[in-house]
C-alpha cells in the first residue's frame, strides 16, 4: 500500500496519528509529517491573536501593529523581549530561547506585510495639548536640547530603515507607556540608547501632549519607512546602524 492510498483512505489527521503510532512505518510517518506546511503563516499563528492578521493590529486594543515596520526595528524588539530588555510576560515567555535566525525571519515577514491601517480611535484632547504635542514632535524643545521627534522618525513620521519605527497608527496609551518604560529603565534599546535620553528629558504633560497629538493624526497607508542612509542623527542611537547591515 503506498502513502497516497493511505491519504485517500483516512481523514488526513487520523492518518497522521495512525502513522505515527506505527513504529515500523517510521519513514512513511516522516514523509507524512513533512507535508504539514512549515510556512511563515503557520509559525506566526501564535502572534496574530494579539497583533491581528498580517500584524495589522487590533481595533481599540493596546497591542501594537507590526506590519510595515522596518525589519531591523522589529528584529531588535524581538531580541529585546527574548533577552528581557523589554517586558511583557507573554512575549518574554514565547520568545525565550528562540534563535536569532528564527526571529529575523519573523521580523522580515511582518515588515513585508501591507494590510490597510485600522481606523484610529477619536482623540478628544484639549486643543492646547495638541498644539504642544505638535510643536515637540516637529521642532523639539531647543532650550533643553531635546531634538524634534521628526528629525529621526521622519518628516512624515514614517520611520527610517533599518532601526527607526514610524510613529503613526499607535495608540496614545501605547506611546506614553513606551516613553514611561524607557524613563524607568523597563525598556532598553541597544546602547547608546537615544530614546532613553529623550524619554527621560520629557515631563509627564509633555509625554501626554506628544502621545495625544501623534494618536490624533490620520494614518496614510502610502507612508513607508524611508530608505537607510548615513544621514546624521541629532543623537547617536545604537539600534540604528545603517552602515553595519
Ligand atoms: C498575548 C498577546 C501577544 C502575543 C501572543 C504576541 N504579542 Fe507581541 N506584543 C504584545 C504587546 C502587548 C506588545 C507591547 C508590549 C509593550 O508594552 O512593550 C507587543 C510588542 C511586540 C513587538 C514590538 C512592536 C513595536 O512596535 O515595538 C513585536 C515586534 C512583537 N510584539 C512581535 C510578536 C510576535 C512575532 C509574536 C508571535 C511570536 C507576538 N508578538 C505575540 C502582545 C502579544
Ligand atoms: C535621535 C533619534 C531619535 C529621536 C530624536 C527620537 N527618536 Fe524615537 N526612536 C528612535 C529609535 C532609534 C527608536 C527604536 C529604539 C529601539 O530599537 O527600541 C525609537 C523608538 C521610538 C518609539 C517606540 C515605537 C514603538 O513602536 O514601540 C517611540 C514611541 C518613540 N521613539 C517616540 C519618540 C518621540 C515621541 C520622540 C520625540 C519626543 C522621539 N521618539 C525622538 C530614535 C529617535
Amino acid at each position: 500500500m503506498d502513502s497516497t492510498m493511505w491519504m485517500h483512505a483516512w481523514p488526513a489527521r487520523a492518518g497522521i496519528v495512525a502513522l505515527l503510532a506505527l513504529g515500523a512505518a517510521g519513514a512513511r510517518a516522516q514523509a507524512t509529517a513533512d507535508r504539514i506546511p512549515d510556512t511563515m503563516e503557520e509559525r506566526v499563528k501564535a502572534c496574530i491573536g494579539c497583533h491581528g492578521v498580517q500584524g495589522r493590529g487590533v481595533e481599540n486594543v493596546y497591542f501594537p501593529r507590526l506590519a510595515g515596520k522596518p525589519a531591523g526595528y522589529l528584529y531588535n524588539q524581538l531580541v529585546a523581549f527574548r533577552d528581557g530588555r523589554r517586558k511583557y510576560l507573554p512575549m518574554n515567555y514565547m520568545l525565550a530561547y528562540l534563535p536569532e535566525a528564527y526571529l529575523k525571519d519573523m521580523a522580515q515577514y511582518f515588515a513585508q506585510q501591507d494590510p490597510p491601517p485600522l481606523q484610529q480611535p477619536v482623540v478628544n484632547r484639549p486643543a492646547q495639548l495638541l498644539v504642544d504635542g505638535r510643536r515637540i514632535v516637529t521642532e523639539g524643545i531647543p532650550a533643553r536640547k531635546i531634538p524634534a521627534c521628526a528629525s529621526c522618525h521622519g518628516a512624515n513620521l514614517g520611520g527610517r530603515e533599518p532601526g527607526i519605527p514610524g510613529l503613526l497608527g499607535l495608540r496614545a496609551d501605547y506611546v506614553s507607556a513606551q516613553l514611561g518604560a524607557w524613563r524607568f529603565g523597563v525598556r532598553t534599546a541597544i546602547a547608546p540608547d537615544c530614546m532613553q535620553v529623550i524619554a527621560s528629558s520629557l515631563t509627564e504633560p509633555e509625554v501626554a501632549a506628544v502621545a495625544g497629538w501623534l494618536a490624533s493624526l490620520p494614518v496614510d497607508p502610502g507612508v513607508r519607512p524611508a530608505k537607510a542612509s548615513n544621514a546624521a542623527l541629532p543623537l547617536a542611537c545604537g539600534s540604528h546602524q545603517p552602515a553595519r547591515r
